[in-house]
């Protein structure tokens, strides 16, 4: 959570500033600031609320500095407020933090700092960054903020500006993502690569306990505990800059819904190869494969329910035992992991704090951990040992479309490798899923093309409900899963997702002419206790809106609506009921005005616990 840049070079500072905050604004939003480096001293201007309310401050005025940095906040400690909005001082005005990450013992710092004389302003654990930079500070501002972080526990990507040291700017990273980006005689650092795009291919990937001082002769990196020089290798981006936009549709969400047939086939790119599948990223032999004697999956939110279909994979192919937790709980209740176990861990952002804590827990149990992950070099890829990388291009909407789809792509492959090395199930039966897998992506485009309008007009029976349900059974209910997080999470109506057959045990009552649900009916030895299912709440007057496949031609006798979903294998399913889900919540959250892309409450990358 929360986005940090920073621009040294010739240009003007303030607008370079604000384009970045506006493309690291999926990061956090509750409130936003920029310090630049002026004649007379370092000028600060932030604004509670999103971007726009900090560009309205800024106005039309012309700004000469051409160093400064920025921020835009999910507020941790202390509530989204112009005060508490970063950068940061100290108490004369002379040092400017922006900071994303949490400070965990900013309160003993804190109390120390004021018992020498500082004065706090804030009630963020970052204000304590500014303070002790400015009281180790001897004239030379990157020894000042080794100084800083050798005080401080917690995680960090912090960027320091000095009018004592105006010609010099300096960042550094632990546990929060960080890059430098290198243009033309300027330099960018920020927390994710779309803020740089517009002006540079060039970065570097900082890594964990590394710091960079920028000045006019160049980039320094060293390592900020033992203060040695390192060497970093440029990475070249290879992503189109328009890749990160809107693209001409209404809403970032919409677009990466659409982006899907792409993603789809980008992911499957290169590893699919008639009667196998290729995963050269990851180095398991069939020996140590067949020494698993389980899988443990590892996840929050969407991420999670993208593990709840590979446990079903894993299980059925590969005849291996499969839990999946959600990441925040896995640590707590001492999950029984050893060297015998694999798990895999699925990230989008590859930063989510619970996933990486849970990766860096099962490491120290001897685990070995393969992580789903859709952004290089972030945390989680760094971290795990094998990284199955999803290819969806940057995902901006908060609400996840394009990442669930890729990484169940992503468990797909890995439950195929799984059951090649275990020799689980015969090559022609591989050979098949292998060539239903292929013609994914062009299903899930038809979906596109010639059922999204059809999707808009089923948003109606949710303009005015409070509550919905979706129902099915095996691998429908974990798509159930997502599809009633995606309506939560957009639309704000409260919706669960109920196995079908567990309804009768409860739920059932809750069942009303209100409440519109939405049944999956996808898996074929499954179909007709589903169907029994969805007449039982059909008898309770309920609305009931049915996606099936186009051969399921008895589904509409049992239901108000039906949505039909091209032809595939049971096991791939997921991969295109999803989509209709998706856009359900998109239209419905259109058609109640909601900020779509930007949920109240929510952001896109989770970076604490
Ligand atoms: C929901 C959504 C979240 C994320 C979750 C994990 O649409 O996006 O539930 O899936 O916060 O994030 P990652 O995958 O980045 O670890």
């Amino acid at each position: 959570m929360c986005g940090i840049v920073g621009y040294f070079g010739e240009k003007s500072a303030v607008p370079i500033l604000v384009e970045g905050l506006r493309k690291l604004e999926y990061r956090g939003y509750d409130s936003s600031g920029i310090a630049v480096m002026e004649e007379g001293g370092i000028r600060i201007t932030k604004s509670v609320g999103k971007l726009v309310n900090l560009e309205e401050k800024l106005g039309n005025r012309t700004y000469n500095a051409r160093i400064g940095i920025g921020h835009t906040r999910w507020a941790t400690h202390g509530r989204p407020s112009d005060v508490n909005a970063h950068p940061h001082m100290d108490c004369h005005g002379d040092f400017a933090v922006v900071h994303n990450g949490i400070i965990e013992n900013y309160l003993e710092l804190r109390e120390w700092l004021t018992a020498e004389g500082h004065l706090f302003r804030s009630e963020t654990d970052t204000e304590v960054l500014a303070h002790l930079v400015e009281h180790f500070y001897k004239g030379d501002l990157q020894d000042a903020v080794k100084k800083m972080l050798a005080k401080v526990e917690g995680s960090y990507a912090v960027v320091v500006l000095s009018y004592k040291n105006p010609d010099v700017m300096v960042a550094a990273r632990k546990d929060s993502p960080l890059i430098v980006g290198i243009g033309d005689g300027e330099y960018f650092v920020a927390s994710d690569i779309p803020a740089v795009l517009k002006y540079t291919r060039k970065t570097y990937i900082m890594e964990d306990g590394e710091m960079v001082t920028v000045s006019a002769e160049g980039l320094k990196f060293s390592d900020f505990t033992t203060g040695e020089c390192v060497e970093k290798s440029v990475f070249e981006v290879t992503w189109d800059a328009v890749a990160a936009e809107k693209g001409g549709y209404e809403h970032f969400m919409l677009k990466e819904i659409f982006e899907q047939p792409k993603a789809l086939r980008d992911t499957l790119a290169g590893r699919l190869n008639h009667d196998h599948v290729v995963l050269q990223e990851v180095d398991l032999t069939p020996k140590e494969v067949a020494l698993f004697n389980k899988v443990a999956i590892v996840a929050c939110g969407t991420a999670y329910h993208a593990g709840l279909i590979g446990k079903g994979l894993i299980e059925h192919w590969a005849k291996i035992p499969v839990e999946v937790d959600i990441a925040s709980e896995f640590r707590y209740r001492a999950p029984l992991i050893d060297d015998k176990t694999l798990v895999v861990v699925i990230s989008q952002s590859g930063e989510t704090a619970d996933t990486l804590a849970a990766l860096r827990e099962s490491k120290k149990k001897g685990a070995r951990v393969i992580a789903i992950t859709n952004v290089v070099g972030s945390s989680v890829a760094r971290e795990a040992h094998d990284v199955i990388h999803t290819w969806a291009g940057p995902e901006i909407a908060v609400a996840s479309t394009k990442a669930y789809t890729t990484q169940i792509e992503g468990m797909i492959l890995l439950a195929l490798y799984l059951t090649q090395a275990k020799g689980t199930m015969p090559k022609e039966w591989i050979t098949e899923i292998i060539s239903e897998l292929g013609k994914i992506p062009d299903k899930a485009e038809i979906i596109l093309k010639e059922g999204a309008e059809r999707i808009k007009t089923l948003a109606r029976y949710f303009e005015e409900v409070g509550s919905a349900f979706f129902i099915g059974r095996g691998l429908d209910w974990a798509v159930a899963q997502e599809g009633s997080l995606k309506l939560k999470e957009i639309s704000y109506i409260h919706a669960e997702a109920y196995a079908s057959g567990e309804l009768k045990h409860g739920t059932l009552a809750l069942i009303t002419e209100d409440t519109p649900i939405i049944a999956l009916a996808t898996q074929r030895d499954l179909y007709e206790k589903t169907v029994s299912n969805v007449i039982e709440v059909k008898a309770r007057d309920a609305k009931v809106i049915g996606f099936t496949f186009e051969g399921n031609t008895d589904f509409h006798k049992s239901v108000n609506e039906i949505f039909y979903i091209p032809e595939t294998v049971n096991e791939l399913a997921p991969l295109l009921t999803v989509i209709p889900l998706q856009l359900l919540s998109y239209y419905v959250s259109v058609a109640r005005g909601n900020d779509v892309d930007k949920p109240r409450n929510l952001a896109k990358s989770v970076t604490v616990e």
